[in-house]
């Protein structure tokens, strides 16, 4: 009786033994979908940068969304930025990508993200998409995102990026936003990254209901907008901050009033 325990204990172990070999030698273990390699690895030289600009730029001011906070701590800004730039990318500016464009200063693309309140099932789109990074926060956070760019040669190399860093999420195309993505509508989440002296009509059309769209209005003066769709359709408009962004060209200069 003793000797079958015994037996039986060892048949045991050795199933043990043998599941945990499978499983450590198995040459798939690793085999993933691979991180998107805008986030940061242990030997990442930016990473103590990101984590400060997270605390004192973000943090510290009034991003208080955790997940936003989190991804910001994780997507490589210097990624998005000519290479020569990559010390400055965490600083608490804009700086130039080429073609007289700029990528926004950090605590703006956490103050966007927070405001649309991003969820895991919506579809987002950007117009303005630059180097492509305010794309890669929202692919963090939703599951689709559409970014428009009216400049080739920065609509190439975002979708480029966006590839290279491997998100998969996102769909680039060169273009005017003024009239958003009529296919691809209803969003949930709209960011407008360019100003036009008015709020585009097509943009509010293409809102979901209870769909939030963020962006900088005006001339001279720009204010930040929040404008949230209600179910039932209606419209609200809240002022957040004064704000400076590039203006929107194309059909919204054309309709400049
Ligand atoms: C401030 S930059 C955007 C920065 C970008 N969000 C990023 O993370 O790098 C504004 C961008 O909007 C683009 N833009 C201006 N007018 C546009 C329009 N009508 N449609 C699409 N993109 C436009 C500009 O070419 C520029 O790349």
């Amino acid at each position: 009786m003793q000797a079958r325990t015994l037996t039986a204990f060892a048949l045991l172990a050795a199933a043990a033994i043998g599941v945990f070999m499978a499983f450590w030698l198995n040459p798939f273990r690793d085999s993933a979908e691979p991180e998107p390699s805008a986030s940061p690895r242990d030997d990442d030289p930016f990473a103590a940068a990101r984590r400060r600009m997270v605390e004192w730029q973000l943090a510290d001011r009034d991003i208080s969304d955790a997940r936003v906070l989190e991804v910001m701590g994780r997507v490589a800004r210097h990624r998005f930025v000519p290479e020569e730039l990559w010390k400055q990318a965490y600083e608490d500016y804009p700086l130039p990508i080429g073609l007289d464009q700029t990528i926004s200063q950090p605590y703006i693309v956490a103050l966007m993200t927070q405001l649309a309140r991003p969820t895991a099932d919506c579809k987002a789109l950007e117009v303005g998409i630059g180097s492509g990074y305010q794309s890669a926060v929202l692919a963090e956070l939703c599951k689709q995102v559409y970014g428009i760019e009216i400049l080739q040669p920065l609509a190439n190399e975002a979708e480029k990026r966006m590839a290279e860093l491997g998100y998969k999420n996102v769909v680039v195309r060169c273009g005017d936003g003024y009239q958003g993505w009529p296919e691809h509508a209803p969003f949930d989440v709209i960011l407008v990254t360019a100003a036009p002296d008015h709020v585009p009509q097509p943009l509010i059309d293409q809102l979901a209901p209870g769909g939030r769209l963020v962006i900088p209005v005006g001339r001279h003066f720009q204010a930040l907008l929040l404008i949230e769709k209600q179910p039932d359709g209606s419209i609200d408009r809240t002022t957040v901050a004064p704000v400076q962004f590039v203006p929107m060209t194309g059909e919204a200069e054309q309709k400049r009033k």
